[in-house]
């Protein structure tokens, strides 16, 4: 503890140095967002670009860069851009969700300024409006540590971003058109790697990577896709965890890992093998399908030539969920690793902080009006025209949702009460410690993201949960992260501290439950109104709705 302390304050005094030196600085992006057309799976279609790039560019930053990013929107539908796990400290105003952004409309821009405050690690960018992030639109951003904070290993020879996710032929229109119908999108088609499925007319894809023997690579894998999580691993190497999800992790080796969608990992890998290429492998899991994508890292020699093809024999991938939970039992935070902390305010100190409140959120699903919605402790979340977030700052939250509609401890029978469509907003105190639990009922795996926020998950366990668990909770080292996967008829608990004023989206990862309405927001209202805990309405920011004509009200102060 007392390591653990000094260290906070080491960091606190070098943040104040930098804060009194000069301003952070900015990196500028000016994104043209449009329609174009490629051929993953060797059939053209129609795909959603960023600078006519599939996937889209990636943002290399430092932790505190300020990031200004321009997008114009080019496609023939309102459009936004979210960025997952980036915190906006103080400014959900930049999340990029309908719940605090208005739409970009087609033709128009919208400038995103927001800060990567206190964060190090690996995200990425993805479409939220429509069925948009099936077609791409997303691509990988990362926070490298200050010059001046120590890294917990070497520099790596490069650093390598692996976007993986699973893919479907159908345009983001006819998915959309089959949700609207009221029917399941079904399952994917195949799985892409960087955008490739790693084969084309039965022949390797040209390397993605090269690696030169005896170098130790970063590879950053991120699950960006709609429906599965994946098994990813390379053929004759281990891979040793050293960050997920924006956190420096104990650093294990691993023959392969469970990427759930929307989760970010950071491996070393050394090219300690015999020269020639090897195949990364993403694929299915927890599925009665199996797909698969490889993508080819290559050995060079010292003049940079090819020295072999890879052997034909795929790494087979782990089977059952069993194997996963004991993956996730076996990740810990390194807690002497020196980085930015997710809550410098001291929470990471989470298991000596009383928890003021449990909510328990148990997905539920059905029919309304003939037609599929999700949706949690009974109720589907629908986007009002009017963001949340300014329905609340022009003091019309009335007007466009009530709080509350869901209770924090849901009957047992939830699953069979009658689903509700409108709004989902829960209200919560400003710096309160709260536990979530995570519940689910359900015969497949699920996956949850938290905007705004990294959390302890603190276990994860088969059955229900009741207080009684609280005894098996992991209170000193769980990886500080903002998504969790829930393995079936499985619960998971994650705590974490409000400390950030904002409208926040919870989320289930699966595209087609968030879709059809399992996701709430969490309003965390400063009572001050101060400039300290939530930043004013930026002047760009479009208005829509009801709030449009209205009078701004008084900006927050010092
Ligand atoms: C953006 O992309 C669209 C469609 O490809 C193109 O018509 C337009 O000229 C591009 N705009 C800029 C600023 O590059
Ligand atoms: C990313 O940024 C870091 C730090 O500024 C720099 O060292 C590195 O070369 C950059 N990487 C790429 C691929 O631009
Ligand atoms: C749209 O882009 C222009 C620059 O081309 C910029 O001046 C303007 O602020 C942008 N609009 C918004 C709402 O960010
Ligand atoms: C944790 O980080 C420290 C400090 O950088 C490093 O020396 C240590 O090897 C790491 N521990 C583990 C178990 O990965
Ligand atoms: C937590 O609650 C216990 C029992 O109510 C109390 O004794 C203790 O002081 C509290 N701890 C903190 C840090 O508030
Ligand atoms: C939620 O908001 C309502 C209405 O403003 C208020 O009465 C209630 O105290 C709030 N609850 C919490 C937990 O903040
Ligand atoms: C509001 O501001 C006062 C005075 O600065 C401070 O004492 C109090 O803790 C603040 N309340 C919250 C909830 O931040």
């Amino acid at each position: 503890m007392a390591s653990r302390t000094r260290l906070f304050i080491l960091l606190s005094c070098l943040s104040a140095i930098v804060l009194v030196q000069a301003e952070d600085p900015y990196l500028f992006f000016t994104w043209n967002v449009s329609y174009g057309t490629i051929s993953p799976l060797g059939v053209p279609q129609q795909v959603i670009l960023i600078n006519n790039e599939f996937p889209g560019p990636n943002i290399n930053s430092t932790t505190n860069n300020n990031i200004i990013v321009n997008v114009f929107n080019n496609l023939d539908e309102p459009f936004l851009l979210s960025w997952n796990g980036v915190q906006h400290r103080k400014n959900s105003w930049q999340d990029g969700m309908l719940g605090t952004n208005c739409p970009i409309p087609p033709g128009k821009n919208f400038t995103y300024r927001f800060q990567v405050k206190d964060q190090i690690g690996s995200y990425f960018y993805f479409p939220s409006t429509g069925i948009h992030k099936a077609v791409g639109g997303f691509g990988g951003l990362r926070v490298n540590s200050r010059l001046l904070i120590p890294v917990p290993f070497a520099d790596p020879e490069d650093d390598y971003t692996v976007l993986i996710g699973d893919w479907y032929t159908r345009s983001h229109s006819a998915l959309k058109k089959q949700l609207d119908s009221g029917r399941s999108i079904g399952k994917p088609n195949a799985i892409l790697m960087n955008g490739k499925t790693g084969k084309t007319g039965g022949k390797d894809d040209k390397p993605l990577f090269t690696m030169k023997p005896g170098k130790t690579y970063r590879y950053r894998i991120c699950n960006v896709g709609m429906k599965t999580s994946l098994n990813f691993r390379i053929q004759g190497h281990t891979m040793k965890l050293v960050e997920m999800d924006g956190s420096h992790t104990v650093q294990n080796l691993y023959q392969s890992l469970d990427v759930h969608l929307g989760q970010c990992f950071s491996v070393l890998v050394t090219a300690d093998q015999t020269p020639r290429d090897y195949y990364m492998v993403a694929s299915t899991r927890f599925t009665k399908y199996m797909l698969t994508a490889t993508g080819i890292i290559r050995y060079v020699d010292a003049n940079g030539g090819k020295v072999g093809p890879p052997s034909s024999a795929i790494p087979p991938a782990p089977v059952g969920w069993a194997w996963s939970l004991n993956q996730f039992r076996s990740y810990r935070w390194n807690l002497t690793a020196s980085a930015a902390r997710p809550n410098p305010q001291g929470s990471y100190h989470y298991g000596a902080i009383n928890i003021t409140r449990t909510i328990k959120l148990v997905s539920t699903s059905g029919i309304v009006n003939g037609k599929l919605r999700y949706a949690i402790n009974g109720a589907s979340h629908e986007n009002s025209e009017t963001p949340l977030k300014h329905a609340e700052y022009f003091g019309v939250p009335g007007k466009v949702f009530k709080y509350n509609t869901i209770v924090d401890d849901p009957s047992p029978t939830t699953s069979n009460n009658k689903i509700t469509v409108g709004p989902n907003v829960l209200n919560a105190t400003f710096r309160d410690f709260v536990e979530i639990i995570l519940e689910n009922h359900e015969k497949g795996i699920q996956s949850w993201h938290l905007d705004g926020y990294s959390f302890f998950p603190v276990a994860i366990e088969p059955g229900r949960w009741s207080p009684e668990k609280r005894k098996n909770y992991n209170l000193l080292d769980g990886v500080s992260r903002h998504t969790i996967e829930v393995y079936p008829n499985s619960w998971a608990a994650i705590l974490l501290t409000f400390d950030n004023a904002g409208m926040w989206n919870l989320r289930s990862n699966q595209w087609e439950r968030y879709y059809l309405g399992q996701q709430l927001y969490i309003s965390v209202l400063s009572p001050n109104h101060s400039l300290r805990d939530e930043y004013n309405i930026p002047d760009n920011l479009d208005l829509c709705g009801i709030v449009k004509d209205l009078p701004k009200p008084a900006p927050y102060s010092i």
